[in-house]
């Protein structure tokens, strides 16, 4: 049994079909990358999956459990985490009290303590400026905090749209390293990437998304060598 299975979802908004019938899956340990265009449909496929939007047609199925109607917070506490297009970190918030809102859903105090010290062993910059308002962090601190910030609720799985976004290339490769090491560490991913490139080099397999459809998925490697997808995706 695959740990988030998706089932031909179909999504409006009003009368504008966005998903139109999509389909995939992520098995526990791996690393997917989700990649396609502006528009294409990727954030708005992340939000279903994370209960911030609800498919007209379709199911999203976690570790065989119909979520396709669970509320976002509820989806969290069972063990998906999402850090958002754009990071939204509280900005009035410090980094510290960012991260404990991370751990919203959990209760062991002793618990959130260890997750805290391992966000602060991965995220040295966060501890530096743990009393420092997050809305004064450069973008690629805000895009550690969002990180933190969903691994302060020790997901299973973390589902990440555009890590990339907005940063330098030395900046993209802290964060796919940052990547590469909680998908060691045992938590799935689930990654949206515009970096087609960046993405594949870390994934095991890839979905492209084209105007709300699947049109090409398969083994990572075999994708980044694919005529169409280094035409359309890699600039090659
Ligand atoms: N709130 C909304 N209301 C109306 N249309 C929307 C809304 N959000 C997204 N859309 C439309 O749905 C389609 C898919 O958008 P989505 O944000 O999922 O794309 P994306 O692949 O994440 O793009 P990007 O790479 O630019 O983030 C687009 O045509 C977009 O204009
Ligand atoms: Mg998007």
């Amino acid at each position: 049994m695959a740990m988030l299975e998706v089932k031909d979802i179909e999504v409006y908004y009003g009368m504008i079909q966005a998903l139109k019938g999509i389909s995939f899956e992520v098995n526990e340990g791996e690393v997917i990358a989700l990649i396609g265009a502006n528009g294409a449909g990727k954030t708005t496929t992340l939000h279903t999956i994370t209960g911030l939007l609800s498919p007209k047609k379709g199911s999203v199925l976690f570790e065989g459990q119909d979520i396709t109607k669970v509320p976002a917070h509820k989806i969290v506490s069972l063990g998906m985490a999402h850090v958002p297009e754009g990071r939204r970190v509280f900005a009035e918030l410090s980094v510290y009290q960012n991260l404990k809102m991370g751990a919203y859903t959990r209760k062991d105090k002793d618990e959130i303590a260890k997750t805290l010290e391992m966000v602060y062993k991965r995220f040295p910059r966060l501890e530096e400026r743990k009393n420092q308002l997050a809305g004064t962090l450069s973008g690629g601190e805000q895009q550690m905090l969002a990180m933190g910030r969903a691994l302060m609720s020790h997901p299973k799985i973390i589902v990440m749209d555009e890590p990339s976004m907005g940063l330098s290339p030395i900046l993209v490769n802290e964060i796919f390293d940052i990547i590469k090491e909680v998908s060691a560490s045992g938590t799935t991913v689930l990654l949206v990437e515009q970096n087609a490139k960046k993405a594949l080099s870390i994934a095991d397999r890839a979905y492209v998304l084209e105007t709300g459809k699947i049109v090409l998925e398969g083994d990572a490697k075999e994708l980044m060598n694919d005529d169409s997808i280094k035409k359309a995706y890699l600039g090659e």
